[in-house]
Order: C-alpha cells, then sequence, then structure tokens
C-alpha cells in the first residue's frame, strides 16, 4: 500500500459543535501526518467544485448550503493507505448506518450533518486538495516517517 495524501474537511457542524480536536485527535491517534491544515468559510464556486459529482442531485443544494454556512477546519492527512483509513474512521455517510466507533456514529445523528468529508479515491484526493491548497501549504514533515511500518 502506497502513502497517499486525502483531503479531510471538518464540515461547520463539526466546528460550531467544538468537535475539531477530536476528529483530528482520532486522524493523529491512528498515525495520519497532518501536512497541511486550515480553517476557512467557503465560497459558493469552490463549494460547487468540491461537490461537482453530486451536481443535480436533490440535495445537492442543501449540501452546498450547508458547507457554505459556516467556517469548516481543511486538512491533508497522509500516510499508508489514508484515503481509505480515513473513510473507515468516518464511517458510513448516514450516522444511522455507520459502525459504532466511527466519528460518524459515535458523534452524529443524520446524514445532512455528518460532522466530516473525506476524498472517496487518490484521484478525488488530488482534485479536491488543489481546490483547498496551493503546493507552498504543505509542511515537510520527513522527521515523523518513522511513524510509517516502512520505517
Ligand atoms: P463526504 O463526501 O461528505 O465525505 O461524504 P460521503 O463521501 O460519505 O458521501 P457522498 O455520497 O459523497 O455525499 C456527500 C455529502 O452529501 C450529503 N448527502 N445527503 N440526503 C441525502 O440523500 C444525501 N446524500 C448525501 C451528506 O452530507 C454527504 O456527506
Ligand atoms: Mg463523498
Amino acid at each position: 500500500m502506497a502513502i497517499e495524501r486525502t483531503l479531510i474537511l471538518c464540515k461547520p457542524d463539526a466546528v460550531s459543535r467544538g468537535l475539531v480536536g477530536e476528529i483530528i485527535g482520532r486522524l493523529e491517534r491512528r498515525g495520519y501526518i497532518i501536512s497541511a491544515l486550515k480553517m476557512m468559510q467557503l465560497d459558493g464556486d469552490k463549494a460547487r467544485a468540491h461537490y461537482g459529482e453530486h451536481a443535480g442531485k436533490p440535495f445537492f443544494q442543501g449540501l452546498v448550503d450547508f458547507i457554505t454556512s459556516g467556517p469548516l477546519v481543511a486538512l491533508c492527512a497522509e500516510g499508508e493507505g489514508a484515503v481509505e483509513g480515513c473513510r473507515q474512521l468516518m464511517g458510513a455517510t448516514n450516522p444511522l448506518a455507520a459502525a459504532p466507533g466511527t466519528i460518524r456514529a459515535d458523534f452524529a445523528q443524520s446524514i445532512g450533518r455528518n460532522l466530516v468529508h473525506g476524498s472517496d479515491s487518490v484521484a478525488s484526493a488530488k482534485r479536491e486538495l488543489d481546490i483547498f491548497f496551493a503546493d507552498n501549504d504543505y509542511v515537510t514533515r520527513k522527521h515523523d516517517l518513522h511513524r510509517w511500518i516502512f520505517e
């Protein structure tokens, strides 16, 4: 399994409920390295670009309205198989279907307020990270590589 980068968003509900530390803590404890991080409020154009795959679906406008409704925390998590691993930590899209112990099962109730976003493939991660971060937003954390098993 290769070292991957994935985009994680602590959505506006996570910020307003004070769960950003909880979410980031779970990523860190799994061993993922945070190589870029920012708090921001998305504008409509960025939100529609980020969720472009859902354009035209009945929930699209509500999703854009929600993700732009307040500040969010965007970060890049890196690690072995980070895309799938972070999705595991998040749990299923609908918190009622998410496994206990996942972020969405432990802290969320509804699909429209499910606290966290994680890229669903390496290709999506690349596309999405480029919406949120410029090349010089990333720090080098070579000194942390001992966290990874191949070291
Ligand atoms: P995300 O993109 O936010 O990480 O979530 P996901 O991959 O687990 O789910 P996705 O299918 O990409 O949907 C994106 C977000 O849209 C909202 N949604 N609402 N009402 C609905 O049927 C519905 N379906 C999806 C959710 O907030 C989901 O996170
Ligand atoms: Mg998705």
